[in-house]
């Protein structure tokens, strides 16, 4: 094969990730992840800073992917034992040691407790998972319950992302980032 058809077929397998990883992201409830075209948001969509989302209906191992300011959020409630295997990690296997959490201080390290979102009345504080769905290498869209980590895989390179959403193997050199996102209510998350 000529340089220019490898060229041509690996866009075309990129091309095609995307699409299957736009409809392995699609779920139940608010806004739902539209295929392909989010790197082109509209005008209104950027205009919103701020949105609110309604997680009653997402049981455990499930998650909802909404459109927020023109990116894929992940909002993943995990099941308990996505909540171990994250806490069982040494800090010393993570290539990026950073929470990369909005909501708590810049210099906070990668752990599970701090990667995750607090519920009012929840026992189980590291239930919910925010994240940008953004591959931190070069900006696919990774897919969900997928790679050696039981998190996230990106098969644009191959990154594989663990229950938290922490980078752990592959090119991709940061965490998926936890952005402004807090619950307003027992079942309401804010983002922004
Ligand atoms: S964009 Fe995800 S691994 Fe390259």
């Amino acid at each position: 094969m000529s340089h220019a058809e490898e060229e041509h077929e690996s866009s075309r397998r990129d091309f095609l990730y995307y699409a299957t990883g736009g409809a392995g992201a699609v779920a139940v409830g608010a806004a739902v992840w539209p295929l392909v075209n989010q790197m082109n948001p509209s005008a209104d969509v950027l205009a919103l800073s701020s949105i609110r989302v309604d997680v009653s209906s997402v049981e455990p191992g499930t998650q909802l992917t909404v459109k927020w300011l023109g990116k894929p959020v992940f909002i993943r409630r995990r099941r308990e034992d996505e909540i171990v295997e994250a806490r069982a990690v040494e800090m010393s296997e993570l290539p990026d040691p950073l929470a990369r959490n909005a909501n708590i201080a810049a210099a906070s390290d990668a752990s599970d407790v701090n990667r995750a979102l607090v519920q009012p009345g929840n026992d189980n504080a590291e239930e919910w998972l925010v994240m940008i769905g953004v591959c931190t290498h070069l900006g696919c869209v990774p897919l969900g319950d997928a790679g050696d980590f039981g998190g996230w895989f990106c098969p644009c390179h191959g990154s594989h992302y663990d229950t938290a959403g922490r980078i752990r193997r592959g090119p991709a050199p940061e965490n998926l980032p936890v952005p402004v996102a807090a619950f307003v209510d027992e079942t309401t998350i804010q983002l922004g």
